[in-house]
């Protein structure tokens, strides 16, 4: 699970947010995205209680997981939930490649991180808004990707924090070898200044799926990024 995630995150990497698909329709929202180069699929979990909607879960993973992996794909599961270190397995089992969390939704990252590289996935810690750089600088080496959020988490649709680019500038020398994930508000405009920033995977759900034409728009935000 994890190397395939591996491999594809050594080159920028554009991942579609399914949080703006639409659903009585996702088996091909998906296809058309991965047609079009997409091979990291985002999932935003949202448990009603760290953000306030209610999202997605094991079973929407778990239903999309063959035809990502089949694919040559990879499945970015971004957990917006409370106490994260509960739900990690089941995400593991529906099919994830890479676990998300936040360093705000648990006081046990460090172990977290370590659980969930033990379940075979790449580990991952985000970053709100209003959460400093320096809580990563104790997980240097523990985390595969450091997300950014350039938004508040919660919904899809909402404009990118101006000041996200100078963010993950600062970030960037307290990774390590991690990836840096950005997510939120990214589109056309936004990408290529957290690209220039150090950010290598790109999540945009609105800019992709609400457009006329996804496919184009996946396109035109991987070729703003420099990524495939
Ligand atoms: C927001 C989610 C995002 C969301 C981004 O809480 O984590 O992944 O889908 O949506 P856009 O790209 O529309 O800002
Ligand atoms: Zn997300």
């Amino acid at each position: 699970m994890s190397q395939r995630m591996r491999e594809l995150i050594e080159l920028p990497r554009v991942a579609p947010s399914i949080l703006s698909a639409d659903f009585a329709k996702l088996g091909s929202q998906v296809e058309e995205v991965m047609a079009a180069g997409a091979r990291v699929i985002h999932v935003d979990v949202m448990d009603g209680h760290f953000v306030p909607p209610i999202t997605i879960g094991p079973l929407i993973v778990g239903a999309i997981a063959a035809q990502v992996h089949e694919a040559g794909g990879a499945i970015d599961v971004h957990l917006m939930i409370e106490a994260p270190e509960r739900q990690i397995a089941e995400f593991a089992a529906a099919g994830a490649d890479s676990i998300t969390f936040h360093a705000e939704a648990t006081a046990h990252a460090d172990r977290t991180l370590g659980a969930i590289r033990d379940l075979g996935c790449l580990a991952g810690i985000a970053l709100n808004p209003g959460t400093a750089v320096e809580a990563v600088a104790e997980l240097r080496d523990l985390a595969d990707v450091v997300l950014c959020m350039s938004v508040n988490p919660g919904w899809g649709g909402q404009s990118f924090i101006q000041g996200s680019p100078a963010k993950i500038e600062r970030l960037r020398p307290l990774v390590g070898t991690a990836a840096i994930e950005v997510d939120g508000g990214v589109d056309p405009i936004t990408a290529g200044s957290v690209a220039d920033a150090g950010a290598s995977l790109f999540v945009a759900g609105s800019a992709i799926f609400a457009a006329a034409d996804p496919a184009t728009a996946y396109s035109e935000i991987a070729s703003a990024a420099g990524a495939s």
